[in-house]
This record gives structure tokens, C-alpha cells and sequence, in this order.
């Protein structure tokens, strides 16, 4: 590991976060904890009076077979946590479920400190991990700890909603940075920075980049890690300071094969030998923002959400002592340290499974979702003729209606209905529609609608519920420019975020048949292959 030391980057934080002091009741805990200390100080209830003696718990062994094709028996381990405390057993209910310092379970941030510096591997030496309720609670806290009300936030150029939902109420604005498939574009986040006193006169140049690194959602591309490092050293340069909000980060998957040139799926998981894993593993996940991040400017969100379930509440920053120290101020009178269950339950778990159980596990859980991201492409390209994209394309494939793609060989670009590309991370497959050839948009252009795009998207949209297949349409992730203010699409463009991590394979399938249908009629194609 690195042994340089994060900057003074404090001239970032906003008033209410300088201004923060410890809360006296915390500070009285350090005292409380000293050997030999008799406390009356505290009000803390007594834990006999936690109804609640032993939790025990079956659990899956991380190396058990949650492929959604397996017909396995699912391999399980039994843990538990006790009430009583003991010198072996940091980790017990009376302890957990008892009021405490809100950086939370001591053990439990060591086992993450220790998997942080293996896994995400920080350029710096004295970064830290500190417990939060997910990245939606690690967002609200760093979108609190730098923002002032009317800041101008970095985004990418289609962003998920609650982010911004969070400080919109706040009279934040979005600076969207345009990406393609690989997200956000280097020259285009150069380009907005430099030429910010031009474009935005006597304002505050932005100085907070929010990102989805891999699989983003809601368009599923997942950041070269050469795309990375140009994108640090203009952060470096312009001075702004990087959240990598990175739940997907685990759900990296192999290039998309078309399943005319697929062999089988047994390359995703050829071995079982942990120690070969863990290499594979980690050769196969593209380097993080603060593997890059040699002065501290990254606060990177982690999350269990997506690897042991949403409901546990529970993830974690790495970020620099400086705005740890911060965030824990803020903890300390909003949220306290997440809850007792989640981190001792979490604790047990992990420590069960050890380091290379876990990684184990969050292998398997790559295998599950390439196979599921491969239910949908092949689905995709079995509803409709797929090509691959012609120059000017922003994706890999184009799909026309099935039947057309031959017939329109000499100029499929003007024909076909969406673009798409196969994710390589995450839970969503991103559809560009192609409305220029949809037959209601010009006139909807031309009856002076703001936004024609969205009009039209919005009824497509409504066109498939109608047909009872739900998508979530592209104007959800429509970048906030200000109070009321949305960013105007690109003429002729709208999107839909389909998500492969939930429906079964007959489902997708059904579902794909019926999106089909739905854009067939829409476009017109129907009557035109009668
Ligand atoms: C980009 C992104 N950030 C944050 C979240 C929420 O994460 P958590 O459950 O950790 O709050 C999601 C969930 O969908 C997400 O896609």
C-alpha cells in the first residue's frame, strides 16, 4: 500500500459541517469506556432489559450454488450472536443493541478496513472506513458535509433520481457531463470546468463530482478504468472533490456474447479454489476511483444492499480522516450508528464466511447476474433482429422489428426502433428509442410541445403498461438544471431502463415479447409487414 498521506482538502466543507462540534454525550462515551471507570453518567438502559437472549441464524456457505440455472441444494451454515459479553466475543447483543459511539461496531469497521485496503486498495495510507445506512445515507451526509444551497453539482448526463432528489429541494443545480457507453466523457468534464467563468459568470465553479462508476444506473456502462484516471487528474486539476457511488461494483460481469458464438457459461466460474478466486476476482473488477486517488479527494459509498440484501440498512464510507472525522459529527445528532441488528448480524456473517468466504460469495454473485444480463440480451435478440450498430451510434447493437432486418440491410440506421449495448456490470440494459421515424413525432414536435421527446417516451411508456409490461422511462433520470428546470434531450431521442436482476427467465421472456409487440405497433412496423 501507498504510504503517502491524504491532502488538506478542508476548504471543500460547507458552513454547517465546519461549524458542527461533538455532540457532549458522545464524548462522555470515551470516557465510559475506560478500564476501571464506575459510570453514573450515562442514561443508558440496562441490558437486562433487552428482550432478546441469542440470535441464531442459517446462513448460506459462500460458496453455495445461487446460480438462478442451479437445481442444487443450497449449502448453509448456522451463526449466532449471544447476549453475554465476553473477552472472545466482541461482537454481542448487549453491546449492539446498546447506545454507543456512532461510528458503530469497532471490530466489525476493522474487518471492512482490512477488506477495503485488499479490495478497493486506496493510493493513500490513512484512509478510514466509517459505518452509514447505505449510499443513500452516505449521499444525503456528503451532499451535506460540501454543499451550500444554490451549488452546482457535477452529474452524469442521465443520473439516478434520488440523487438529485436530495438536493434539488436544497436549490442545488446539475451540471449533467455527457457520456457514451463507457459513461462519462473525460473532454466533456474538462470542457465544462474550463470554460465555467465563460458559461456561468459570478457563480461558484462545481466542486462536487457525484458518479455511478459501474453498471450506472440507469444506463448500465461500467468506467474503463484509463477512463478513470483522466477523470482524477481533471478533478485534481480543477480541484473538485469525487463521490463514487458504487453499489454495483461487485456485479461486474465478462463481455456480452451473442448466443450464437457462446460456448457455455462455465468460463464465468471455472474454479472453486478460494485462493484462486480471490485473484480472479480481483483481476476481473476494474480498479476504483480511490485506487487512483493519491490525495484523499475520493469519499467512495459502499454498500451491502446489493450483495446481502437492501433491508439490512448498512454500507460505508473510505474517505479521508479529515471528512470521516466530519461525518461522524453529523452521525453523531441525525442517524447515530446504523442499527445494532444490522451490524452484528453483518459482523457474525462476514466473520463466519471470512475475507475469502466473502469474496467467495460475491464471485457467485457475478456468475448469477452475467446469466441473467445474458437472459435478457438473448431475448432481446431473439424478439428483434439485432445488428451491430452503424457508425454515429452510441451503442454496440441496433434492433429492428424481427422480419426487418434483412429486408433493410441497404439502410437499417434510418429503420431501426432502439440502440442498446450488453452491460458489463450492474442490474439494467439502457434503450436509446430511435422517435425520428416513430410516425406521431414530428407532429408532437410540431404542435410546439417543451419537451416532444418526453411526450412521446411518456406515451410509449403507457402504451406498455397498457400491455402490462412496466419499464421505468428515461425522463426519471433527466438531469435537475435548476427549480423546474429539466435538461432538454437531443432532437429524436428517448430512453427506457429495462432491469435483468428480478424476473424469472419466463417472465423476461414474456416481457420482451410483449415490448415487442408494443414498439412494433407504435412505429407502425405492424401493418407495414402486412
Ligand atoms: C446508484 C445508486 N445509489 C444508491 C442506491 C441505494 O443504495 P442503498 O440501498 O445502499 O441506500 C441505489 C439503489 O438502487 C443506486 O442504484
Amino acid at each position: 500500500m501507498s504510504s503517502n498521506k491524504s491532502i488538506d482538502l478542508s476548504h471543500h466543507l460547507n458552513t454547517l459541517s465546519r461549524s458542527r462540534v461533538p455532540s457532549p454525550l458522545k464524548y462522555v462515551v470515551d470516557y465510559m469506556n475506560q478500564p476501571g471507570m464506575i459510570s453514573l453518567a450515562g442514561g443508558l438502559p440496562h441490558p437486562s432489559a433487552f428482550p432478546y437472549n441469542t440470535v441464531n441464524l442459517e446462513v448460506y456457505s459462500p460458496d453455495a450454488d445461487i446460480a438462478p440455472t442451479s437445481t442444487k441444494a443450497k449449502t448453509t451454515m448456522d451463526i449466532s450472536v449471544a447476549k453475554d459479553i465476553s473477552p472472545d466475543r466482541p461482537n454481542n447483543l448487549s453491546v449492539a443493541l446498546q447506545y454507543g459511539a456512532s461510528t458503530g461496531s469497532k471490530s466489525l469497521s476493522l474487518f471492512l478496513h482490512d477488506f477495503a485496503k485488499r479490495v478497493f486498495r486506496p493510493a493513500y495510507s490513512d484512509f478510514q472506513v466509517l459505518l452509514h445506512f447505505g449510499n443513500t445515507d452516505g449521499w444525503n451526509k456528503v451532499v451535506n458535509l460540501f454543499c451550500e444551497p444554490g451549488d452546482y453539482i457535477l452529474i452524469e448526463e442521465h443520473t439516478y433520481p434520488s440523487s438529485q432528489a436530495l438536493w434539488a429541494p436544497m436549490g442545488c443545480r446539475g451540471v449533467p457531463v455527457s457520456m457514451d457507453k463507457d459513461g462519462i466523457i473525460p473532454d466533456a468534464l474538462e470542457c465544462v470546468l474550463q470554460e465555467w467563468e465563460d458559461s456561468h459568470p459570478g457563480t461558484k465553479r462545481p466542486h462536487l463530482l457525484y458518479i455511478v462508476p459501474t453498471g450506472q444506473n440507469p444506463t448500465g456502462s461500467t468506467i474503463p478504468v484509463e477512463r478513470k484516471k483522466l477523470i482524477y487528474d481533471i478533478c485534481v486539476k480543477y480541484d473538485v472533490i469525487i463521490c463514487e457511488d458504487d453499489p454495483y461494483y461487485f456485479l461486474q460481469m465478462p463481455n456480452y456474447t451473442p448466443v450464437s458464438d457462446r460456448c457455455t457459461h462455465e468460463s464465468v466460474l471455472p474454479v472453486h479454489d478460494e485462493s484462486v478466486i480471490d485473484g480472479a476476482l480481483l483481476d476481473a473488477l476494474v480498479p476504483t476511483f480511490v485506487s487512483l486517488d493519491y490525495q484523499g479527494r475520493v469519499i467512495r459509498l459502499e454498500t451491502f444492499s446489493k450483495t446481502m440484501g437492501p433491508g439490512n440498512r448498512l454500507g460505508y464510507f473510505v474517505c479521508n480522516p479529515l471528512f470521516s472525522e466530519r461525518l461522524v459529527r453529523a452521525s453523531e445528532v441525525t442517524t447515530q450508528a446504523p442499527a445494532g441488528w444490522s451490524q452484528a448480524i453483518v459482523e457474525e456473517h462476514l466473520k463466519a464466511w471470512k475475507y475469502e468466504g466473502y469474496i467467495r460469495w460475491l464471485f457467485g454473485l457475478r456468475q448469477l447476474y452475467t446469466i441473467r444480463r445474458d437472459w435478457l440480451c438473448d431475448l432481446i435478440f431473439s424478439e428483434f433482429d439485432v445488428l451491430p450498430s452503424p457508425d454515429g451510434i452510441p451503442h454496440d447493437y441496433i434492433a429492428l422489428p424481427k422480419g426487418h432486418g434483412k429486408r433493410m440491410d441497404a439502410n437499417p440506421k434510418s429503420k431501426y426502433i432502439f440502440s442498446f449495448s450488453a452491460p458489463k456490470g450492474g442490474m439494467f440494459v439502457w434503450v436509446q428509442l430511435n422517435l425520428n421515424n416513430h410516425p406521431k413525432f414530428e407532429g408532437i414536435r410540431a404542435s410546439g410541445e417543451e419537451y416532444p421527446e418526453e411526450k412521446l417516451e411518456t406515451q410509449i411508456w403507457m402504451e406498455l403498461i397498457r400491455e402490462k409490461l412496466l419499464l421505468t422511462p428515461g425522463s426519471f433520470y433527466s438531469p435537475v438544471l435548476g427549480p423546474n428546470q429539466r435538461m432538454k434531450r437531443e432532437k429524436g431521442v428517448a430512453f427506457f431502463r429495462l432491469a435483468f436482476s428480478f424476473e424469472t427467465r419466463e417472465d423476461m421472456e414474456k416481457g420482451v415479447k410483449r415490448m415487442a409487440r408494443v414498439f412494433e405497433r407504435s412505429w407502425g412496423f405492424a401493418e407495414l409487414l402486412n
